[in-house]
């Protein structure tokens, strides 16, 4: 999900949002004027929104149901189809159709991003309603290419654990 810098766990962002957003609009005041930057806000972060609430929010509480039932498993992440499917929704079409928002590039927030998150979205919903309906469990691959599944922290940036 996408969220404020500073509720970020891993790396909490030690800074107010709305700070920092203000600093930026006073940048866009060089040449614009406050009504057009509020919408221009307004409008990103209803994108945002759409994001969490449309498609990652109900894509999580399926994934999840899978993994109580037993039909996904959870020892590694990025092993089976849906993990991937999942991360994608995030981090591929997901995060084109934010930042394609934020950077002004409808082609991007629209037909690289929303576009491609509901057919994302969908493939996530059928695959989990068989899996389901079936009680298959979810194949597991039994290779990632190059993935060592080392989730260790590195040293360098969280010190030591
Ligand atoms: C140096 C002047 C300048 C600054 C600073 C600037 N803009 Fe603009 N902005 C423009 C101009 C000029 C256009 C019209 C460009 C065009 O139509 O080709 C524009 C266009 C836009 C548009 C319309 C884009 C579209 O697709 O129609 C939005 C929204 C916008 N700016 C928001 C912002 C925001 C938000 C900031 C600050 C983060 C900002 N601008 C900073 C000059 C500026």
């Amino acid at each position: 999900m996408t969220i404020r810098p500073a509720d970020f766990k891993p790396f909490p962002a030690g800074n107010d949002w709305q700070v920092e957003r203000d600093k930026m609009k006073n940048v866009c005041r060089a040449c614009h004027s406050d009504g057009w930057i509020n919408d221009f806000y307004e409008g990103f972060d209803k994108a945002v929104q759409e994001y969490n609430d449309v498609y990652f929010k109900p894509a999580k509480a399926k994934i999840d149901e899978l993994y109580d039932k037993g039909l996904l498993d959870k020892t590694k992440y990025f092993d089976e189809h849906l993990e991937l499917q999942f991360y994608e929704l995030w981090h591929h079409e997901g995060r084109r159709a934010r930042m394609g928002t934020m950077m002004m590039a409808p082609d991007y927030a629209w037909w690289h991003g929303f576009y491609e998150c509901k057919a994302r979205y969908n493939v996530i919903m059928e695959e989990a309603e068989h899996l389901i309906k079936t009680g298959e469990k979810a194949y597991i691959y039994p290779n990632y290419p190059n993935a060592t599944g080392d989730t260790t922290k590195p040293e360098k940036i969280f010190g030591k654990q």
